[in-house]
């Protein structure tokens, strides 16, 4: 069989572009080479994209933008793929399917999504519509809600009323959710711009700091409790893996605990939970899953509070992170997927998906 053309895209221009060059490194190293080849598309910060054929242990550095080739990826059905121009030559470089390994903003939010879906080519995320819900931590509460999952309270505000009118905010908040609470911009990823705040004056940097990231601002009532993912992929019958656990080096899970911390954030895999709990937690992340209707795979994050035995439901990524160390991928191997089986399985769920709705 003639083998496919495959198209990692990694960068990108959200905060997480770092973190998309090391979870996209370890795919393009696992990627199946007798059924795939693999093209290497990165986009820098400012949203260049580049075609690059160099080594792939010069993705995590950066080094590889110095040797990539200018690229363009037309919204256009009948050229699927990419296109170059290099000495006054124009090339296009067809694929088959891409698989966007970028995290956050422009990547994991639909509009990158939008774009596969004009050229009709198949991806390896879920659609617009999920990965856009998926990302607005605000709309997919709704729908967690809807759906009969159990949420945190939480207020919303925009912006604006945070510029104008920062009072009344601070007195709803003290009204009815108190302190400490939590305060992140609607539509980020990665703990940027998270704040734990514990008093008056915390509230008001945090409301500060937020709106400098979106136009929307969420506050949540902290709730004490242990921090659980479970991953699922699928479409039509997803399944879900084991839960597993993360214990933050911090006082909460922020940027510094992700990704900086040297390893000092622990996750314990399997949770250490009864099975009934096991049960539950499965069930309910299913049910996320399908209140967002997801396509292919994401992960679910919930908190347990184990003194009262509830468990809330936080977000779900529908571009989890990915390296050979991240949970997504961690939780699969436990449940007895490897790391390639499973690079694997997406790409076929991609291509099922798309076969699904094509026209
Ligand atoms: N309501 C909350 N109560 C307690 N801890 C929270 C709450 N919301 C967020 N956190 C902490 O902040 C971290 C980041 O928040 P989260 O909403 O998951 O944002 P992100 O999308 O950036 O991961 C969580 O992993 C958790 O440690
Ligand atoms: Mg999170």
């Amino acid at each position: 069989m003639k083998k496919k053309r495959i198209g990692v895209i990694f960068g990108g221009q959200s905060g997480e572009h770092e973190v998309s060059l090391m979870s996209s490194t370890s795919i393009i190293k696992v990627i199946d080479r007798e059924k795939y080849d693999v093209v290497m598309i990165g986009i820098t910060k400012n949203g260049e994209w580049l075609l690059y054929n160099g080594d792939v242990d010069k993705i995590k550095s950066g080094e590889w933008e110095k040797e990539g080739i200018r690229a363009f990826f037309p919204p256009n059905a009948n050229y699927k793929g990419l296109i170059t121009f290099s000495n006054g030559k124009e090339e296009f470089h067809p694929l088959d399917i891409v698989f966007p390994v970028l995290h956050g903003p422009r990547g994991e939010d639909g509009t990158i999504q939008g774009l596969f879906e004009i050229s009709q080519i198949p991806y390896v995320s879920s659609g617009v519509m999920s990965s856009a819900l998926g990302m607005d931590k605000f709309f997919s509460k709704k729908l967690f809600d809807h759906a009969g999952l159990p949420i945190v309270k939480y207020k919303v505000f925009h912006k604006k009323e945070i510029l104008l009118d920062i009072e009344t905010i601070i007195q709803i908040v003290e009204r009815d959710l108190g302190y400490p609470c939590f305060v992140k911009p609607c539509n980020l990823g990665s703990s940027v711009g998270v704040s734990k705040a514990h008093n008056r004056p915390e509230l008001i940097d945090a409301l500060q700091i937020a709106s400098k990231y979106d136009r929307r601002v969420l506050v949540e009532e902290f709730v004490k409790a242990r921090e659980i993912e479970l991953s699922v992929f699928g479409n039509n019958e997803p399944k879900v893996s084991i839960p597993g656990e993360i214990i933050p080096s911090n006082e909460f899970y922020d940027y510094v605990a992700k990704y900086f911390d040297g390893g000092k954030t622990k996750l314990i895999i399997p949770a250490p939970l009864s099975e009934s709990v096991i049960k539950r937690f499965q069930e309910l992340a299913l049910k996320a899953y399908r209140a967002l209707d997801c396509s292919i795979y994401a992960r679910v994050d919930f908190f347990y509070n184990e003194e009262q035995d509830k468990i809330y439901i936080n977000e779900l990524n529908t571009i989890p992170g990915f390296t050979h160390a991240s949970m997504y991928p961690k939780l699969w191997e436990a449940t007895g997927i490897s790391y390639p089986q499973l690079i694997n399985k997406l790409i076929d769920l991609a291509f099922e998906r798309y076969e699904e709705i094509k026209q």
